[in-house]
């Protein structure tokens, strides 16, 4: 058997040097490329982070799935990070981080971080919308306001339109501002109460120099249209709007500057089920008719099915999962994915969806756990020492389907295995009928 010396495991104990599976089970033929070979160990309780990295560098184009066994951990797959970001796209994020810091004490000493957007990557495309998606906590709404810099942003990258947007100078960052748009779950906290609608709009767009005077009230008036509202509206001031009436007119104060990227902050979470829906199809009329990129945030998954090309799904401060939007719900990779999914109900009272109930709570960003920040409630049949000391890096799965999880071969997206077979993984965790 041609076993590296690590064997078939690049960080656990199990099975290494002896070219077999820690379960004893014969691997399948010599010349088949090992999971994870040529990986080098993460020492435990060393630097996994940084050996993880390098593992992935040296994985190269080995690209064979095999199914998963006890013992097996596979670093293989490029990563959003290291790849060139694809032509055309409008926003490039890499490693960004927003470390908020803890001070305590008669000094006010750094005693620690929390920990809010731990090296996010992604790549948003024009007319694209990306979905981000996670639990309340995990970094949506931080990962949003660092790229637009409403916060400044711990470290990483983050470009628009091939600009730099964090060396950007005062000057420049208000013109960016007027090409990126953000819209926030609550539009009632961000519209002034004292102000008209139509003195609103009208100083949005005195302030961009886009119209003033006759022209600005036609613009009034048509951008109240476009949101679906009458011009009349434009006298009365915000408290005298219903919850989704309010959230049009935070679209429409977002479009009143012509923005080519939306930032949306939970647009539609505090509204009515029926509401959000007015909501979500006015967005994406607005996105056919004015090429409009989003980045929508939202805590649930059935919010963005409809409405996102792609999703990338968050845990404490990290993407964990990252793929177009129809293969992340046919076939989530993630155990974290495979349990929000869970939670999204079926519209046809015939089908039963079986809930997966994660035990324990979200760990806190100020102190995340080591290796896998999701190993501590993780129930993957195979989880084990590694994911306690490797930190699952981002890694394509085939056909561009990224996933954090040491556990799910490379071949595991999309890609790999003919569309409508079964998912590789088979976990069995605990679950409730619904
Ligand atoms: N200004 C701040 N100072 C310290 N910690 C912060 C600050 N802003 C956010 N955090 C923390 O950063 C983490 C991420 O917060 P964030 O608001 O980005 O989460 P979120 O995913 O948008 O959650 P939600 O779904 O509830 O809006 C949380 O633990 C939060 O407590
Ligand atoms: S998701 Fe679970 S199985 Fe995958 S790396 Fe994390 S702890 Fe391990
Ligand atoms: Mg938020």
């Amino acid at each position: 058997m041609a076993a590296t010396p690590e064997g078939r495991t690049p960080a656990g104990g199990q099975g290494a040097g002896d070219g077999l599976r820690s379960g004893g089970e014969q691997a399948h033929a010599a010349s088949e490329p090992l999971i994870g070979a040529g990986v080098e160990r993460a020492a435990a309780g060393g630097n996994a982070a940084t050996a993880s990295s390098r593992a992935v560098h040296k994985a190269g184009s080995a690209a064979a799935a095999l199914p998963p066994a006890k013992g097996d951990s596979d670093l293989r797959g490029e990563t959003p990070d290291d790849m060139e970001a694809p032509e055309g796209s409008l926003l490039v994020v890499r490693k960004l981080k927003k470390y908020f810091p803890i001070r305590k004490g008669f000094f006010n000493s750094h005693v620690g971080d929390v920990k809010a957007v731990d090296g996010v990557s992604f790549f948003l495309g024009r007319g694209e919308t990306l979905g981000l998606v996670g639990e309340s906590g995990c970094g949506k709404s931080t990962t949003g306001r660092a790229i637009l810099r409403l916060i400044e942003p711990t470290s990483g990258e983050a470009s628009f339109d091939g600009r730099d947007i964090l060396a950007m100078d005062k000057t420049e960052l208000r013109k960016m501002r007027r090409r990126v748009q953000i819209v926030f779950q609550d539009p009632y906290s961000s519209l002034n109460p004292r102000m008209t609608i139509s003195d609103m709009l009208r100083e949005v767009l005195s302030i961009h120099g886009i119209a003033t005077g006759q022209k600005a009230k036609d613009r009034i008036a048509e951008l109240l249209r476009v949101v679906g509202l009458r011009p009349e509206h434009a006298v009365r001031y915000p408290h005298e709007f219903s919850g989704g009436q309010r959230q049009r007119l935070g679209i429409a104060r977002a479009l009143a500057v012509e923005p080519e990227l939306i930032v949306c902050d939970e647009p539609v979470s505090a509204l009515d089920v029926s509401v959000q829906a007015q909501v979500i199809n006015l967005m994406q009329d607005l996105q056919d008719q004015l090429g409009l990129s989003y980045l929508f945030i939202a805590h649930d998954l059935s919010v963005v099915e409809h409405m996102a090309n792609r999703v990338a799904v968050m845990y404490l401060g990290r993407i964990v999962e990252l793929a177009d939007s129809k293969e992340l719900y046919r076939n989530p990779l993630m155990p974290y994915t495979q349990a929000l999914l869970s939670a999204v109900p079926i519209p046809d009272p015939r089908i039963k969806r079986e809930r997966i109930m994660l035990q324990g709570d979200v760990p806190s960003p100020a102190n995340p756990p080591s290796g896998c920040p999701f190993h501590p409630r993780c129930y993957h049949p195979l989880k084990d020492q590694d994911c306690a000391n490797i930190v699952p890096p981002l890694a394509d799965k085939g056909g561009g389907h990224f996933a954090a999880c040491i556990k799910v071969p490379l071949g595991a997206g999309y890609n790999g295995r003919p569309p409508g077979s079964l998912p590789i993984l088979d976990p069995t965790p605990p679950r409730v009928a619904m």
